[in-house]
């Protein structure tokens, strides 16, 4: 609460001061309202310096500016920063004539006394107030001596959140005068690797820009560097008045080759989760919309728009509902409906209708569409695997029906009951927005602010496209018992596409080598559990360019976040719970020097520590607090071995172990690159398995010796409608059309009915059809540069023992028992491998005793397996010839 009066007081504070005629010094501070006009042009602002160092998504910014006083008086100078309303102050430092006054953080109640005293004795004051949409202004004036320097210094740190797929750094630019050396750069160092970088300016086009902006990455360094001139500062040629005026924005994005990201440094980590190539899973939509009388005009034509537009984007797996309230509740549908084209038609009709009058039911509204979602699952009308969000729009406080706050949120709390989110959206600033803050977080969900603009449509489609994608939910982040302190928040009722989840913690021991962490969620069609392992060794490697980034990073942003999410809880807690969790984050905001609601910086005069005057504060409703998700998964490792095997690797070798024989039989097929081949054909239980082969990269110096292997398998399993490609480069899955997409750099679980699939990163993947089938594919990767080897795959059958009689294929022919006799054995042209004559299937053939290997437990080094091995692709031991196996695709 009293983040609301706290910058009002100074203000009032400040005028009373002015007009009582105090002395002024050493210095003063004055809060902008009192400042005269053109005071700009007797100050010159020589240099402004906003220096940006982002490491791993946590951004600290220097904002510097110098100026001096040209003017035979003395005169007043303020110094103004927008900074975003998620940062947090950390230092703030005035320097004049080379004596630097330094700024200290104290708890808010301790700098209100000191500030009041040294208001009394006429020294004083600046203030940080809320601003624009996303930012929050923070302003110092100081009155400055003829022919004196001053230089204010202000640092603020934020961790960058991802929404829609990138990390943006607002930096809102506005000098009001021509400035010699103004300069923005910003410094981004990403342990994954930089994807892309751009940087925009509002006030300028791109073709203007030019040669004052540069901005260049290459792998996990980026660097943006805005220097204009005068001239180029200028806004008309000839004018003297600046055209710098509005936001430069950096924009970034990280390499997503792998879902997770692990660092550690001086025994804190961070762990970032951000999986890619998941089917979106389907949504039941409860739209609750004020219609109440004071939504006439724009802002209800906006939220047809905006509505409209939202329509267009639906997917024809989710379900939907409009939920109108003013003094009493519409609804479109007695129950939520599936987004197809029809009903779709049938709700533009109803939303281009939509009219306002009247008073505000919120209560009734929001109990109506939450009982419909409820309602829903009772009755299974809406798919098992999807997910109910409650989007709520209004203007106003309720002013009919039950209209305490505190029986609201109680009455949405008991009927959510915590198994969906609550997103909402308040319209304009006519209303109670702490209210819907509380009720939002109460129930997973989280507030966001509509401005009344021309662009409100706008901001209403942009909220909806942040949470249209879930691509799991119950996500729970999971690391070792007992190894990890201080979690931050670790689960998440959803991860929605383009965001990321970021959990930090303390390793108890600092010097430990390896640590696991396992994120399970449930996807569209299966559940998943991606595992991290985390090589202390490797991450310190990755962590190498020190002096990019800044010392302690990890730790300041484990204290961000941490505090951030205690202020969140803070704002739902009473009694007790609340004075421990104010307590905790208090704590943690004067240890690492930030300014929060609790706190404000205080400046102080060098040589007299209780001689202070209070600054910075930071205003209270968060603003654009961010989203993300939660819930949770199980997983089934599964593991071989079982005998007998039979298995494909290298330049095609086929191995079949026959156990009553505790011998192997191998052979060769020597086939085109291109061509796919049967492995596995079961009409029974439906299942498939196709390899196709491919050669050496090409301009392989000797084209006769040409070695081929396998680049690609397919598997299919009909019964379940499911396929499975995979490829040296990445492992695609198909249930029906959804698609889901993972990397060989995955260690992830996907587990669904009568399947489950695990992929170890860089190594092998594991996949099981229910009990009795499971195959091990086998990555073989070479040197990228390699002149003439490329990556392939191998294929093992580690239980077939659920596999029907009449399965086929080069080798599921072999599942069922089988025998040979092997006689005659004598020496060959090569003395280590004999050959000998051996009767299988009628046939007699002579073989060769040889060796191959098996590469299961490990790629580089295999275990070498010997047999007997029949020449001529196979002929006399398969069924027909080679050819017969050739099929026209993977699937
Ligand atoms: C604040 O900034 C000043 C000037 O750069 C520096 O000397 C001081 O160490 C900083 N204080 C903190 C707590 O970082
Ligand atoms: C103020 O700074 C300017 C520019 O650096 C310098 O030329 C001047 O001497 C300084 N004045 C004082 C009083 O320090
Ligand atoms: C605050 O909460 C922490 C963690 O739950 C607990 O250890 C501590 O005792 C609590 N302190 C108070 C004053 O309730
Ligand atoms: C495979 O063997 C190589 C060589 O001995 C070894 O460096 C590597 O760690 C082994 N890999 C596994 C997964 O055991």
């Amino acid at each position: 609460m009293a983040s609301a009066w706290w910058p009002c007081l100074i203000l009032a504070l400040l005028s009373s001061l002015a007009a009582s005629g105090l002395p002024r010094s050493p210095f003063r501070l004055l809060g902008k309202r009192s400042l005269p006009e053109g005071v700009a042009n007797s100050i010159e602002v020589y240099s402004t310096k906003i220096s940006c160092k982002v490491t791993s998504r946590f951004a600290h910014n220097v904002v510097t500016t110098r100026a001096v006083n040209r003017a035979d008086t003395a005169k007043e100078v303020s110094f103004d920063v927008e900074l975003p309303k998620t940062a947090f102050i950390t230092n703030f430092t005035l320097t004049i004539d080379g004596v630097t006054y330094p700024g200290n953080v104290k708890e808010r109640e301790v700098a209100r006394k000191q500030y009041e005293k040294a208001v009394s004795q006429g020294k004083t004051a600046g203030l940080v107030k809320a601003s624009g949409r996303k930012l929050e202004k923070f302003t110092v004036s100081v009155n400055v001596a003829v022919g004196s320097n001053v230089t204010f210094e202000l640092t603020y740190e934020e961790l960058l959140k991802r929404h829609k797929g990138k990390y943006k750094m607002y930096l809102k630019v506005q000098p009001k005068q021509l400035v010699k050396h103004f300069e923005i750069t910003a410094d981004i160092f990403e342990p994954q690797g930089i994807s892309m970088l751009d940087a925009e300016a509002s006030f300028i086009t791109n073709d203007l820009l030019g040669s004052a902006l540069t901005k260049s990455f290459s792998g996990k360094k980026g660097h943006v560097s805005f220097k204009p001139s005068l001239d180029q500062q200028r806004s008309c040629p000839t004018c003297t008045d600046s055209l710098l005026d509005g936001d430069f924005t950096i924009i970034y994005d990280v390499n997503r080759e792998s879902p997770a990201n692990v660092q550690v440094v001086n025994g804190y980590f961070v762990h970032f989760f951000a999986p890619q190539g998941l089917p979106v899973v389907p949504k039941n939509v409860a739209f609750v919309i004020d219609v109440s009388g004071s939504m006439a005009g724009r802002k209800i034509e906006q939220t047809r728009d905006a509505l409209l537009k939202i329509l267009e984007d639906m997917k024809k797996d989710d379900y939907l509902n409009f939920i109108l309230f003013s003094g009493d509740v519409t609804i479109w549908k007695d129950h939520l409906v599936q987004a197809t084209p029809e009903n779709l038609q049938e709700a533009r009709e109803f939303v281009k209708n939509i009219d306002e009058n009247g008073m505000t039911n919120l209560n009734d509204g929001l109990m109506m569409g939450i009982s419909m979602l409820n309602q829903a699952r009772e009755e299974h009308r809406i798919p098992e695997r999807s997910t109910s969000i409650v989007i709520m729009l209004t203007d106003g406080d309720a002013n009919i029906g039950e209209r305490r706050f505190e029986k609201i949120q109680e009455n949405v709390r008991n009927a959510i009951g915590g198994k969906f989110p609550l997103y909402n959206l308040g319209f304009g600033t006519n209303l109670n927005y702490n209210f819907l803050e509380t009720m939002a977080l109460q129930n997973h969900g989280f507030a966001r602010r509509i401005y009344e603009d021309s662009d409100a449509n706008l901001q209403l489609q942009g909220f909806y496209e942040e949470v249209a994608n879930p691509l799991l939910t119950g996500v729970e982040v999971e690391y070792p018992e007992n190894a990890i302190l201080d979690l931050t928040q670790n689960n998440y009722q959803h991860f929605y596409d383009g965001s990321e989840i970021v959990v930090a913690g303390r390793l108890v021991d600092k010097d430990m080598n390896s640590f696991k962490a396992d994120v399970k969620g449930h996807g569209a069609i299966n559940d998943l559990t991606f595992t991290e392992e985390v090589d202390m060794k490797e991450v310190e490697k990755a962590l190498q360019e020190r002096d990019y980034i800044f010392g302690n990073y990890i730790e300041r942003l484990w204290a961000y976040l941490t505090i951030e999410q205690l202020l969140e809880k803070r704002k739902n807690a009473y009694g007790e719970e609340k004075e421990n969790l104010t307590a905790q984050a208090l704590d943690l905001s004067l240890k690492y020097h930030f300014v929060t609601p609790l706190t404000s910086m205080v400046v102080t005069k060098p040589e007299d520590n209780e001689d202070q005057m209070a600054i910075a504060d930071k205003p209270g409703e968060g603003g654009d607090r961010d989203s993300v998700l939660s819930s949770f998964a199980s997983t089934a490792s599964s593991q071989q071995p079982s005998t007998p095997y039979y298995y494909v690797d290298g330049d095609p070798h086929f191995i079949i172990h026959v156990p009553e024989k505790d011998d192997a039989i191998c052979f060769n097929i020597d086939e085109e690159p291109g061509t796919v081949l049967r492995l596995i054909q079961d009409p029974v239980t439906g299942l498939t398995v196709n390899g196709q082969v491919i050669g050496d990269k090409k301009g392989s110096p000797d084209s006769k010796t040409i070695k081929t292997y396998f680049g690609k398998l397919g598997v299919t399993n009909t019964q379940m409608d499911l396929r499975i490609e995979v490829a040296t480069e990445k492992i695609t899955l198909w249930n029906g059309a959804a698609q889901s997409t993972f990397s060989w750099l995955d260690t992830v679980t996907v587990t669904q009915d009568g399947l489950s699939m695990t992929i170890n990163r860089k190594k092998n993947m594991v996949v099981s059809f229910g009990d009795g089938v499971t195959f091990v594919v086998v990555l073989h990767q070479v040197w990228k540069k390699h002149p003439v080897h490329q990556d392939f795959l191998g294929f093992y059958v580690v239980d077939s023992h659920r596999m029907s009689v009449q399965t086929h294929g080069l080798l599921g022919q072999f599942f069922h028992p089988f025998d040979f006799k092997v006689s005659n054995i004598r020496p060959s042209s090569d003395p280590t491998k004999p050959d000998a004559t051996m009767v299988v299937k009628n046939h007699q053939l002579t073989v060769t005793r040889g060796s191959q290997k098996d590469y299961r437990k490990n790629a580089t080094i295999g275990t070498k397996v010997a047999c007997w091995f029949i020449h001529n692709n196979g002929e006399g031991l398969i069924d027909g010839v080679h050819t017969d196996y050739i099929v026209p695709d993977l699937f």
